[in-house]
């Protein structure tokens, strides 16, 4: 079901007027990351570093032009200080207990915004562990069906919305990543979707009844994690219908993104792959739900589609037919969310010599994902402003697994998915696509 094409201009972007919710599902450490980093942002505090939405320019017109406003300046983008969040978690630490326990920030950065994380209490989650086995929580819905549950979902968000004066509301997925789920006949229409709701159909997860919640309440829904939630056909046509932009799957921050920026390299010298193998210690609660093999075989899935859609082996198979492409992660407590990635990738080169390259990254998870929570959060804010609907393959800049049309191979290559995304802010304003030719600037 394709997103629409919507031809919008500058004029037809409403303004960011009033308040925008962020709602999250789940408030763990990617969620605490982003909600302080932004409070400490609108303090004078930190800088929004890693967000294009707050710290990148856009080129307009000609080189010669000399028109490159912030993107931020360029689109109209809900302000940080119109930021008002709130969360679901079946843990029930508010955002100050939450960022402690994930330890990702030092108390020098949450003390002086403790009042303001205490004050973020998650509302109950609707949770089931036989979709995240390594947790269980206490902050759960009750409900008879799945259906009853969702309808619980949406209420929050109706009361969320009425108790801040919000003008919109959004949604970013910032919770567990759920066990594998192949896509059926319940997620082929939304009236299989609903029944199978109401029969608490176990190919129904929790993230799918957050999903449809947010589109049946009219809010943008990012989804941060690797499982389906809202890539099912049933909830792209609802989107669809309901004038919803929706995004996703699985924030591509470290390892994944390192592979977007090198593999392309590597295409463009025309120099082959022999193999890739990447492995990683983590620390955190997500290493730890990830350490259990049905969650952790949605992140595989997710991770081992983006060497293959950027090297095309059936378009090159002399260079890149049966490489061998292994992802591991391994739960490694001491190490907490400072996650230390290796990559060993045997490339080959002219007559068929070996060479090697090595990559050992020692990221900071968290604080990889939080700047693109934000930016998921005002650009999809800002797609339905412009009217835009149904996928957004526009924001796969941000997602490890972009979301595409049916039959549409998706865009993997992070250069490619960064002209998309400022070529559509372009298009959405009205201003000119960038082609890099550039023989006007030589024709006498
Ligand atoms: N940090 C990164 O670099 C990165 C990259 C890509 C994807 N992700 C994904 O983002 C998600 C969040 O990562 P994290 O490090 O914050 O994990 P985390 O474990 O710290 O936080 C996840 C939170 O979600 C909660 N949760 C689980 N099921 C829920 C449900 N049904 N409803 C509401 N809350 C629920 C958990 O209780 C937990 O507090 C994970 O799915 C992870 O795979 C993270």
């Amino acid at each position: 079901m394709p997103g629409s094409p919507v031809p919008a201009t500058r004029t037809d972007v409403r303004p960011a007027a009033g308040k925008l919710g962020i709602l999250t599902p789940g408030l763990g450490a990617v969620a605490t990351t982003f909600i302080a980093g932004v409070e400490s942002v609108r303090r004078g505090l930190s800088q929004p570093i890693g967000s294009l939405t707050q710290m990148a320019t856009i080129r307009l017109g000609k080189r010669t032009d000399n028109r490159s406003p912030l993107i931020k300046d360029f689109a109209p983008l809900a302000d940080l200080s119109d930021l008002v969040f709130g969360a679901w978690d079946p843990i029930p630490d508010d955002a100050l207990q939450a960022a402690r326990k994930a330890g990702v920030l030092e108390s020098r950065h949450l003390d002086p915004i403790a009042d303001f994380l205490g004050s973020i209490r998650p509302m109950p989650a609707a949770f089931d562990n036989k979709y995240v086995t390594r947790l269980s929580g206490t902050n759960v819905k009750q409900g008879k069906t799945k259906r009853d549950l969702a309808g619980q979902l949406r209420q929050d968000i109706r009361d969320f919305r009425s108790r801040n004066g919000l003008d919109r509301v959004v949604m970013v997925w910032c919770a567990s990543t759920e066990i594998f789920i192949k896509p059926g006949p319940q997620h082929a229409t939304i009236e299989q979707f609903e029944r199978a709701m109401e029969r608490n159909d176990d190919a129904i997860s929790p993230s799918m009844l957050y999903a449809w919640a947010s589109i049946m309440e009219g809010v943008p829904y990012a989804n941060g994690a690797p499982n389906l939630a809202v890539d099912t056909p049933a909830l792209q046509a609802l989107a669809i219908d309901r004038g919803v932009p929706i995004s996703g799957k699985d924030f591509k921050t470290g390892q994944t993104w390192m592979k977007t920026v090198i593999a392309p390299g590597l295409k463009a010298r025309m120099l082959g792959l022999a193999g890739w193998y990447s492995t990683n210690i983590l620390g955190n609660r997500d290493g730890e739900v990830l350490d259990d093999p049905a969650s952790f075989k949605t992140k595989e899935e997710s991770k081992l589609s983006v060497l293959h859609t950027i090297l095309q082996p059936e378009m090159y198979p002399e260079l890149y037919e049966n490489f061998s492409h292994v992802v591991r992660i391994n739960y490694y407590p001491p190490r907490g969310d400072n996650k230390e990635g290796w990559d060993n990738i045997d490339i080959v080169g002219w007559m068929g010599y070996p060479m090697q390259i090595k990559v050992n990254f020692l990221c900071r998870d968290s604080i990889l994902a939080a700047p693109i929570v934000l930016d998921l959060a005002l650009l999809s804010d800002f797609a339905q402003r412009a009217g835009m609907k149904g996928i957004q393959e526009w924001l796969s800049f941000y997602f490890k697994s972009p979301m595409a049309a049916p039959g549409l191979q998706p865009e993997h290559d992070l250069f490619i998915q960064q002209t998309k995304l400022k070529n559509t802010l372009r298009h959405l304003m009205g201003e000119e696509q960038i082609t890099h030719l550039g023989l006007e600037y030589y024709q006498t």
